[in-house]
């Protein structure tokens, strides 16, 4: 959007960008005075000391240093576009949620990133990916926050310091950027076994895309979505990419990052501005909205577990195109701040205990991030529906509010703002039953580590396994500790018993037994038939 230009003394006015900071023909200081030089301190003499009175020089270098903003604390390196959700109806008797309505076309703006390196660290490494989407709908932002890999390390928000802390480079040499290979995570991940089928999927090809138009994306949590009459379904998100699932093979992510750590990135941008512009479907797995909330034996609570696409097909609810990149990436890419309570009326969470701290977790970081409570008035950050809110003043404060009561209930400035009704309105709990004792506690069923790092390694074609083991021995050769290579092939033991003795020889190490049977005998029918007849794409 345009500011409103208003002319000098006739003059025509140059606006670039949002007009902020870049208007008129001269150069001026932040407020506006022209100048006639920038390229010398004030002096005493031509050799002599510079003069304190000089704001020109204090000005441009004190904006200078402030320049930076503390990069996230995952997901720091990233790539972003702008693009278009158009919906095809699908969704509709499931959902009540406009932006699922036949023929509605929702703005978006979609972040690609790696999760552990830093901001300037290579695209090409071995990491799990970020897939975050902000559909500006008119009733108000919907942020879909996602990953390229269906299940998480962990199923409570409460270890995520941990599996982070864990995963990230060592505190004392601040190494390795952005690889996984190294003791902390391996030892974290042999002694946290629920982060066993991540893992899995970071070491298979999934772990290096050949390009974030070639990734699929995963909502992970189980969601809630609520339609016209107030009926709920349970449901899970699923991005299938036009351009296909594509990975790169080791050498090649090593030479690509080689040559040019921006491979991603610089893929992602070329490719809009030549037109080729990437879309995805957006499907869901829709399950009934049981008491038990499992679906064929699986919990769908449970983020480190998946439902096979054979139980629950993905149906296709609408397509997402990218035709533009940013103008500024740090105006965009950079201050573009997600958070997966940006909900609209018919998407509700679950009681998924890592979503519920994730609740908490990107608007407490994004506080500090982005300087203060106000990082929704960034303009990347703006919905584009009518805001009408009673949050006041802070840092970074842009609105000039109004009135004198920001407060509910008052008689003033003409009364409150309406409520919306019921139905109209986002936040509307769906009235579960909740009782029990108060404990840190876990279901049974997240007990079960091992299922589905056997379910996905069997569904994978005899290459991809033998990736899978090359990753395994190549990641685990670098770490020092001979004791967590052993814990690891443990654990690969309870996987695959041709999978631990690949990786076993290449580390030279002895063959573990497994600690639990391999087979499956706890799983449903259904379940038990998926796998080995899995089609390879
Ligand atoms: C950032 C995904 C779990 C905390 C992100 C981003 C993605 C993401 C895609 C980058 C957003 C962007 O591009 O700006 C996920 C997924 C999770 C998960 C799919 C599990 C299913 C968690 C948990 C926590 C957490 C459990 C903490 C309890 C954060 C934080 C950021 C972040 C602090 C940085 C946000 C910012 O600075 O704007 N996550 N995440 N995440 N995530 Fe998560």
């Amino acid at each position: 959007r345009q500011p409103e230009v208003r002319t000098v003394a006739g003059a025509e006015e140059k606006v670039k960008g949002n007009g902020r900071g870049q208007r008129g023909e001269y150069l001026t200081t932040a407020t506006g005075t022209r100048l006639y030089e920038t390229d010398h301190s004030l002096t005493a003499g031509e050799r002599g000391p510079t003069l304190l009175q000089d704001h020109h020089l204090r000005e441009k270098i004190t904006h200078f240093d402030h320049e930076r903003i503390p990069e996230r604390v995952v997901h720091a390196r990233g790539a972003a576009a702008h693009g278009t959700f158009l919906a095809n109806g699908a969704a509709e008797n499931i959902c009540k949620a406009s932006l699922f309505a036949s023929g509605a076309r929702t703005p978006v703006f979609v972040r690609f990133s790696t999760v552990l390196g830093s901001r300037g660290s290579a695209d090409t490494v071995r990491d799990t990916r970020g897939f975050a989407t902000k559909f500006y709908t008119d009733e108000g932002v919907f942020d879909l926050v996602g990953n390229n890999i269906p299940v998480f390390f962990i199923q409570d928000g409460i270890k995520f310091p941990d599996i982070i802390h864990a995963a990230k480079p060592h505190p004392d040499r601040e190494i390795p950027q952005a690889q996984s290979a190294h003791d902390t995570f391996w030892d974290f991940v042999s002694l946290h076994t629920e982060a066993t089928a991540h893992t899995l999927w970071n070491m298979s090809d999934r772990g290096i895309p050949r390009s974030y138009r070639m990734m699929e994306g995963f909502g992970i949590h189980t969601f809630r979505l609520v339609n016209a009459d107030g009926e709920t379904n349970l449901v899970k998100f699923h991005w299938k990419p036009a351009a296909g699932v594509h990975s790169l093979v080791w050498e090649e992510a090593q030479i690509a990052g080689g040559v040019d750590p921006d491979f991603h990135r610089r893929d992602l941008a070329d490719a809009i501005e030549a037109g080729a512009y990437p879309s995805w479907d957006l499907g869901v797995q829709v399950f009934p909205d049981t008491e038990d909330e499992m679906f064929e034996g699986i919990d769908l609570l449970d983020p480190t577990k998946i439902v096979p696409e054979e139980l629950a097909p993905v149906q296709v609810i609408g397509t997402m195109t990218l035709d533009a990149n940013p103008t500024n990436f740090f105006a965009e890419t950079e201050q573009v701040a997600f958070h997966p309570g940006h909900l609209v009326p018919g998407v509700d969470i679950t009681n998924d205990r890592l979503l519920q701290a994730r609740l908490f977790s990107y608007l407490d970081t994004q506080i500090t991030r982005l300087g203060g409570p106000n990082f929704d008035q960034i303009p990347i950050n703006r919905p584009h529906a009518p805001v009408n809110d009673m949050l006041r003043d802070g840092f970074h404060q842009d609105g000039v509010h109004t009135g004198v009561a920001p407060y509910h209930p008052n008689s003033l400035d003409g009364g409150c703002p309406f409520m919306a009704s019921a139905d109209s309105a986002a936040y509307i709990e769906v009235p579960e039953e909740v009782s029990g004792r108060k404990g840190r506690q876990a279901p049974a069923s997240f007990d079960d580590h091992f299922s589905q790092a056997r379910l996905f390694y069997r569904s994978l074609s005899p290459v991809e396994q033998e990736h899978v083991a090359q990753a395994y021995t190549f990641e685990l050769g670098k770490c020092y500790e001979e004791n967590i290579k052993t814990r690891n092939l443990g654990i690969l033991a309870n996987i695959d018993a041709g999978l631990v003795s690949i990786v076993a020889g290449g580390l030279g190490l002895p063959v573990p037994e497994p600690t639990e049977p391999l087979s499956d005998p706890e799983l449903s029918p259904a379940l038990s038939q998926v796998g080995a007849e899995w089609p390879v794409d």
